[in-house]
Parts: structure tokens; C-alpha cells; sequence
């Protein structure tokens, strides 16, 4: 017999017309339902379980009663009530009791998934660091910091203009055949074209077209060269460009910042020298070196023979630097005949490579951890 079957039917119908009758059909459904619970193992089962026996429309207890009791002879409609409400208070009873097993071993399982095991050894995630390069920038800033240098910083997609023109560089000045350089695929009738810059120098113009002077800033950042990677070279490094501009800067404004840049940055006992050079931008323009820091200067290896990092010139050469060319002032809208200033660039992969004896540009690029662990 299943119970809907059963209870479908009047007790009449059943057969049933005393009390112990009513007993037994009772007994008979109780004994469907307590089989029926024991089974049910999980939320689902247990609200199917529910609904087939409880549910207010189509459960089995409605059913006892329109079938069952509400039909009922006189004289037996007392005892399906009392048995009625028995069955009821087990049906409420042992439901509730199948819900809170279900939920607890839901969550023992949980608990259990999630179970932290405190004895077992942790896990050690490594904390990185700077990488070498930057904490170079970050020497560099608080040296120019303490003699009341600012940082400015400026984008690595450049216009020719501010790369080249405005830097007193036209077009076709052989100069730009050494910074043949990135230039962006741009759509058909882009107002200009954009290339990756060459040098952190067109930050000189935008500063100046944002300032008057006094100005006095440095610039650090990321620049791209088509030029082919070897020790000393990548396609794209890093540079401090330098600018200071005021009413009355002069040329020993301009060595004396430099040496003390130089001196904190390589130690009291380095020397310095300056040598021509050329930059359209700057006039006059240096290029300016320090004593080998690898031989002392003498040209000589420890061991004996030449040294193999200044080719025994005794001397490296550092970076270029010069006093503004009074011509960039024309491009920035300052009196060339009140104002006068001075402007460097460094390449600091050289620079950090000098400072602490790296003999390959390239591992600066590499993320070899073995290198990396040893600039913590
Ligand atoms: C310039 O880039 C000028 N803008 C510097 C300057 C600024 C002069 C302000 C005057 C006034 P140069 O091309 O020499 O100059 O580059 C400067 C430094 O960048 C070099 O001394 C070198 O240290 C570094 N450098 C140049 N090319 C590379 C390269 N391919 N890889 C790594 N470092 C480089």
C-alpha cells in the first residue's frame, strides 16, 4: 500500500469501522512515513519528504483528514481525530528532527573541508623588493631633493615636436639619425605622428611651457632607442634629465651642482671632469665623466694590465649635460636676454652598472632572481 493510495479512500471504503481498525491504518501509514524519513539523507529529499506528507494542498495529513476523518461514521470520528493528531505531532516531530540532522552534518562536512591544521608548516610567500633601477632613481631624487630639486614626470609617448623640434632639433638634423627611434602605427590623418620618446629632454619644454622660472626640476623615466642590445646597451633604459632655470644661473652653478650629485652618489674621493660635447639644445655642452671607479683612476687592473672597464682612459664617461641653448627659449615663450639655466641627462642602467660593478646592461632587464636577491 502506498499512503496516498490509502488515504484517497474513505475508511469505509478501507473496510475499517472500529477503533482498532483506525489503529492499524494509522500504524500503517506511521510505518510508510518512518521509512520514508529514515532514507531521506540531504535538503532535497527531505523537503520532498515534507510537502508529500505535509504539504497543505496534496499531503498525505490533508488527505487523512477530508478522506478520513471529515467522512467519518459518528462514533468513530473521535478516535480518527485522536489518532489523527498523534500522527500529526510525529509527523512535526520527526521532521524537525531529520532537518537538524541533515543541517549538522551539512555542516560537519564544511567544517571538516575547511579544517585548518595548525601543526602543519605555513607557507612562506617571499617579499620582494625594489628593483635596482629604481632604488637608484630613488638615491638620485633625494640628493637633487636636498639641494631643492623637484620631480616631475612626463609621457613616454612623445609628439617629434617635444622629442625633437621644440628642442631645437628640425627635421632632418643629422642628430636624429643617433635617435632613429619607435614611431606609433597611427590611423590615416592623425594630427601628428607619436613615437616613444628618446630621451627624457622633451620634459625640459613641457615644464617650461607649464612654469616660469625659477625652475628646478629633474625628470626621472623610461626611454626607447632602436638601438641593437649589447653590454652597454638597450633598446630601452632609463634617464634623470636635470633642469634648472633662474634669472642668474651660471656655468659654476651648473659644475657645482653636477660634482655634488656626483660626489654624494660615488663617494668624496671620485673625481670629475668635464669634456666638449655637442647637443643642439645646450651651449655650450659637456660630457661629463668620473675617475674609473674600478681601477682608482690609474688605468690599471688590480691585477695588473689594463683595466678592462675604462679601457685604461682612467676616466668614464657619464652622461651629457650642458647650459640651455638660448634658442629653446624661444619655443617656451622666456627671455633668453633674463634668464639663463643648465640642463643634464643620465642614463641610470650606466650609472647603477658603474656604481655597483655590473658588467651587462641586459640583467637589469632579465628578472633573474639570483640577480635581484643581491639589492634587497
Ligand atoms: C641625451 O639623451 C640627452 N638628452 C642628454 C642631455 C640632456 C644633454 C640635457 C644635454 C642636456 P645621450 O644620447 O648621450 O644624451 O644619452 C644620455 C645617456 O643615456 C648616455 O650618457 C648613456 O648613459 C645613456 N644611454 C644612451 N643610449 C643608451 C642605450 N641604448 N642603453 C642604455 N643607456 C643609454
Amino acid at each position: 500500500m502506498t499512503a496516498d493510495k490509502a488515504t484517497a479512500k474513505t475508511l469505509r471504503a478501507l473496510g475499517v469501522n472500529d477503533a482498532r481498525g483506525v489503529a492499524e491504518k494509522f500504524a500503517e501509514v506511521r510505518a510508510l512515513f518512518d521509512a520514508q524519513a529514515h532514507q531521506s539523507m540531504d535538503r532535497q529529499n527531505w523537503e520532498t519528504l515534507r510537502q508529500f506528507w505535509v504539504g497543505r494542498k496534496s499531503g498525505v495529513l490533508t488527505a487523512i483528514a477530508e478522506n478520513w476523518l471529515k467522512p467519518a461514521e459518528t462514533e468513530l470520528k473521535r478516535v480518527v481525530g485522536e489518532e489523527l493528531n498523534k500522527f500529526k505531532a510525529h509527523l512535526e516531530k520527526t521532521l524537525e528532527e531529520r532537518r537538524m540532522a541533515i543541517e549538522s552534518g551539512e555542516e560537519e562536512a564544511v567544517l571538516a573541508r575547511e579544517c585548518v591544521d595548525l601543526s602543519l608548516p605555513g607557507v612562506i610567500h617571499p617579499i620582494g623588493s625594489h628593483h635596482l633601477i629604481r632604488q637608484v632613481f630613488q638615491e638620485i631624487e633625494d640628493i637633487f631633493f636636498s639641494i631643492g630639486f623637484s620631480v616631475v614626470e612626463g609621457p613616454e609617448i612623445e609628439t617629434p615636436y617635444y622629442n625633437f623640434e621644440a628642442l631645437n632639433i628640425p627635421e632632418f638634423h643629422p642628430v636624429r639619425d643617433d635617435m632613429d627611434t619607435f614611431y606609433i602605427e597611427l590611423p590615416k590623418g592623425a594630427p601628428t605622428p607619436l613615437l616613444l620618446r628618446t630621451h627624457t629632454s622633451p620634459m625640459q619644454i613641457r615644464t617650461m611651457q607649464k612654469q616660469k622660472p625659477p625652475v628646478r626640476v629633474i625628470v626621472p623615466g623610461k626611454v626607447y632607442r632602436r638601438d641593437n642590445p649589447d653590454a652597454t646597451h638597450s633598446f630601452m633604459f632609463h634617464q634623470v634629465e636635470g633642469l634648472a632655470v633662474d634669472t642668474d644661473i651660471s656655468f659654476c652653478d651648473f659644475t657645482g651642482t653636477i660634482e655634488y650629485f656626483v660626489k654624494q652618489f660615488f663617494g668624496a674621493s671620485v673625481k670629475t671632469r668635464f669634456r666638449p660635447s655637442y647637443f643642439p639644445f645646450t651651449e655650450p655642452s659637456v660630457e661629463f665623466d668620473v675617475s674609473c671607479i674600478f681601477c682608482g683612476g690609474s688605468g690599471t687592473a688590480a691585477g695588473g694590465g689594463v683595466c678592462s672597464k675604462c679601457k685604461g682612459a682612467g676616466w668614464i664617461e657619464l652622461f651629457g649635460a650642458g647650459m640651455v641653448d638660448p634658442a629653446v627659449y624661444g619655443f617656451v615663450n622666456y627671455d633668453a636676454k633674463k634668464v639663463s639655466g643648465f640642463a643634464f641627462g643620465m642614463g641610470i642602467d650606466r650609472l647603477a652598472m658603474l656604481r655597483y660593478g655590473i658588467d651587462d646592461i641586459q640583467i637589469f632587464f632579465q628578472n633573474d632572481v639570483r640577480f635581484l636577491k643581491q639589492f634587497p
